[in-house]
């Protein structure tokens, strides 16, 4: 089977398609056919040594997957042969085939595609517990999202406006907040020229955002502290920025404020039953029409050097996609 391999931790360019013998399937685990894998920002920073996980060298990279299960070891019981299945990998996903632990599958109506399915898990996942579980989010609160184009951007504000809260989205460019304002946002502000802080104190009448939905750090970090609510929660959730900010304690006693972290990976180790329902429930959303994932382009297996490319270059949108057959991947 063809896998996109790591050799060496490094540049896109560095990543090698080849043929590799396929993994034994142990016994609680099943082999999925992968139809499409989502590419998510955090694969970058694994293949260039700079994640917080470090697979030993060569794997595949590859946080989430979708596709068909051809084959169960001898313990499994929740999944069977042919079952089409979507799943948070971590790395694995960029490969034409993945063994994996049954309980990391996660089954898949009809109704949602391979591709749809494979871009849902860890940003879906992602910002449900961030909202519901770190942030405690109420209706009627300010959520101020920044990078609200990104994957986890756009969800956020999806979810959060499902929430009921008033959101205020915040991203570089103007193409960008045309295509946020379609996913119902009640305020846009573009942070290339215009002031955070300015901007979200006028829009709260001075009270600043409740709830900071924040995967970009740095700078935009240093800002949202500065404009967010008495009792407000900061939520950090990544570092897209390059830089990871230090924490000015004394602005948290001001505004009796929480800075919050938000780490996917620990909630499905500690949780992992509640994740999977979470997922049931969210693609009944998708197939309702309430959630609308964006997957903004598709590119074949040996182009993913290029779709990395994309999203360093900050021109990404909604998601990216990986589809690892030639046909089929919308089945
Ligand atoms: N904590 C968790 O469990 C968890 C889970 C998923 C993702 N994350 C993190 O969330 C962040 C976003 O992930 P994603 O996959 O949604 O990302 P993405 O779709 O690639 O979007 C990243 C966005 O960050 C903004 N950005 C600001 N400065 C940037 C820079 N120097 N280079 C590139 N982008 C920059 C850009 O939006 P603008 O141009 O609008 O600023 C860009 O669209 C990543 O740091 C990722 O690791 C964390």
């Amino acid at each position: 089977m063809k896998a996109l391999l790591c050799k060496q931790f490094g540049a896109p360019e560095t990543l090698v398609l080849q043929e590799v013998e396929p993994a034994v399937l142990n016994d609680r685990e099943v082999r999925v056919a992968i139809h499409a894998a989502g590419l998510n920002f955090a694969d970058i920073l694994m293949t260039a040594g700079q994640y917080q996980v470090k697979p030993p060298l060569p794997f595949s990279p590859g946080m989430e997957m979708a596709g068909v299960v051809t084959e169960v070891g001898p313990g499994v019981t929740r999944v069977r042969k042919g079952d089409r299945v979507m799943s948070t990998c971590i790395h694995g996903g960029f490969a034409e085939e993945r063994c994996i632990s049954e309980d990391m599958v996660f089954p898949l109506p009809d109704e949602i595609s391979f591709v749809t399915a494979a871009a849902f898990p860890i940003t879906y996942g992602t910002v449900f517990h961030a909202l519901t579980d770190r942030a405690a989010l109420k209706s009627g609160e300010w959520l101020l999202v920044h990078a609200a184009s990104s994957g986890v951007g756009l969800n956020a504000v999806e979810l959060g406006k499902m929430m009921g809260a008033k959101v205020i989205a915040c991203s570089s460019t103007d193409e960008k907040l045309q295509i946020i304002k379609g996913y119902g946002a009640d305020e846009l502000v573009n942070y290339t020229h215009e002031s955070i802080r300015e901007r979200v104190l006028a829009i709260t009448d001075g009270r600043g955002a409740d709830v900071i939905f924040d995967p970009v750090g740095g700078d935009v970090f240093d800002e949202s502290l500065r404009c967010i609510a008495w009792e407000g929660r900061l939520l950090v959730v990544g570092f897209a920025a390059g830089r990871i900010q230090q924490i000015p304690a004394n602005r948290v006693l001001l505004k009796e404020c929480q800075i919050v972290g938000v780490n996917t990976s620990q909630f499905i180790k500690h949780k992992l039953e509640e994740y999977r329902d979470r997922f049931a429930m969210m693609l009944r959303w998708t197939a309702e029409g309430k959630l609308r994932p964006l997957i903004s382009a598709t590119y074949p297996l040996d182009q993913v050097a290029r779709a990395m490319a994309t999203v360093k270059a900050r021109s990404a949108t909604g998601k990216i996609v990986i589809t690892t057959r030639s046909q089929g991947a919308e089945q």
